[in-house]
Order: C-alpha cells, then sequence, then structure tokens
C-alpha cells in the first residue's frame, strides 16, 4: 500500500481520533494506583472509549488479542494483556491506548508510576520519555526515517541501557499499523524515507534497563525482556506539517522535558 499522506480531511480525523486517545489516558491515569487490576483498568478505558467517546478501541479483537487496551508492567515490554493482578507500590506500567474513531487510529501510551518508584525506575521511566521526544524533535519535511532512531540512540548512549528492536513505529490512519516502519535505532534500512507534509506515524520507543532481548509469554502476545530488567515506553502519533510536526495525541497538560 506503500506510505499515506493524508489530504486535509484525513488529517482532521487524525486530529479527532488523536485527541480521543489522549482523553482516555487522561482519564485513567487517577485509577492507576495499588490495588486496582489491569483488567479494572481496561474495563473502565473500554467503557470509557465505547460509551463516552463513541468510539472503538483499537486493540479489541486486534488479529486475536483479547482486551481493549495493552497494559505492561515491570519487565513486561509491551502488549501485555489486562488480567487480575493488582497493582502495587513500587510498579511501573505502560497504559498503550488506541481509538479508532470515523475510521481513523490513535494511539499513544504512557509509563505510570504506581507509588514512588525506585531510583532506576524513575531514572528509566524519564530516559525513555525523553528518548520519544528527541525522535519527535527529528520531525520535519525533508529529514529522513533514520534521523529518529538514530537520535535516539544517540540520547540513550549516555545510560547503560538499551533499545528494543523487535517492536517499532508505524504509519498510521486507516489501518492501525500503515507503512512505514520507524525503527528507534540506528539503521540504513530506511535512510531513503524522506518525511512529508501529510504522513502520519507514531514513535513510541521500548527502553530496557538492562540487555535488549525479549521474549514471549505463552498466552503469545506479552512480550517481556529475557533477562527480567524493567522496561518502559512511552508512544505518541505524530503529524508532519508543512514547518515541522503536531503531536496528535497531546494531553491537555503535557509539557515536554527540558533536559534535552
Ligand atoms: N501501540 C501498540 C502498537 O502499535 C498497540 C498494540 S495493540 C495490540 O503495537 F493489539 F496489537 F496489542
Ligand atoms: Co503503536
Amino acid at each position: 500500500m506503500g506510505i499515506t499522506i493524508k489530504d486535509k480531511a484525513a488529517i482532521e480525523k487524525m486530529r479527532v481520533a488523536g485527541r480521543l486517545t489522549a482523553q482516555t489516558l487522561e482519564m485513567i491515569a487517577p485509577h492507576v494506583k495499588a490495588g486496582v487490576s489491569t483488567e479494572q483498568l481496561d474495563q473502565i478505558c473500554h467503557d470509557y472509549i465505547v460509551n463516552d467517546l463513541q468510539a472503538i478501541p483499537a486493540p479489541l479483537n486486534y488479529k486475536g488479542f483479547p482486551k481493549s487496551i495493552c497494559t505492561s508492567v515491570n519487565n513486561q515490554i509491551c502488549h501485555g494483556i489486562p488480567g487480575p493482578k493488582k497493582l502495587k507500590d513500587g510498579d511501573i506500567i505502560n497504559v498503550d491506548i488506541s481509538v479508532i474513531k470515523d475510521g481513523y487510529h490513535g494511539d499513544s501510551s504512557i509509563t505510570f508510576f504506581v507509588g514512588e518508584p525506585s531510583v532506576l525506575a524513575k531514572r528509566l521511566v524519564d530516559a525513555t520519555r525523553e528518548c520519544l521526544y528527541v525522535g519527535i524533535a527529528q520531525v520535519k519535511p525533508g529529514a529522513s526515517i533514520k534521523d529518529i532512531g538514530k537520535a535516539i540512540q544517540e540520547h540513550v548512549k549516555q545510560y547503560n541501557y538499551s533499545i528494543v528492536r523487535e517492536y517499532c513505529g508505524h504509519g498510521i490512519g486507516e489501518g492501525f499499523h500503515e507503512e512505514p516502519q520507524i525503527l528507534h535505532y540506528e539503521s540504513n534500512e530506511q535512510a531513503d524515507v524522506i518525511l512529508k507534509p501529510g504522513m502520519c506515524f507514531t514513535i513510541e520507543p521500548m527502553i530496557n534497563a538492562g540487555k535488549r532481548f525479549v521474549k514471549h509469554l505463552p498466552d503469545n502476545w506479552t512480550v517481556v525482556t529475557k533477562d527480567r530488567s524493567l522496561s518502559a515506553q512511552w508512544e505518541h502519533t505524530l503529524l508532519v506539517t508543512d514547518d515541522g510536526v503536531d503531536i496528535l495525541t497531546l494531553r491537555e497538560k503535557e509539557i515536554p522535558p527540558e533536559n534535552l
């Protein structure tokens, strides 16, 4: 299908889908605390997306995924399936929200702290969010996709962390996962893909406190770190504009990190 360039009408629908995705994360934030189970978080998001937003939770039944959101706790990297296990103080949890509205997708995730984080967890989660923003800062017409992964890899260097390679950002629109793939590490694979106004894609770096290697749980979805180290992720849906980038899933009170 190739990379789609969204026209004005499609961009307007992407903006709406992005806003609803951001609103769902704003809504769920105060519910993320010790004692709540990840399936309770799923239920609350599901009901909000379907009833309040009149939208569709994109993960539900996507390639057989059984729930409406992904929840990935501690050493889980991504695609965690919500279940009965309750959050406890000191956990970190990525809540990944994807909605479809009027045929278009929004996709965004946050890693939350449950109670007080350890020094290691705070450093990892903050560094991962910096990586997202370092990637976003590369996005403008004329830049290459390669610049995004390269900048993230450069930024991670100062930490003893590793970048997950098996999962990447993606084009997004009428499809949940469209071309191109957005790698979060330096690679020549897509050096020739040049960003143009009207492209929409996600950046969603997954950073491990230990080694980069991944393992799948027997549920065939949940991806965990092979060495059981902590992993964090942050994701936004982006639009390439005439002179830069719009963050379509920006939350109302979100302030980009200062130390970049
Ligand atoms: N943001 C995630 C991604 O793009 C959402 C995955 S939903 C799932 O991979 F259903 F595929 F798990
Ligand atoms: Co995504």
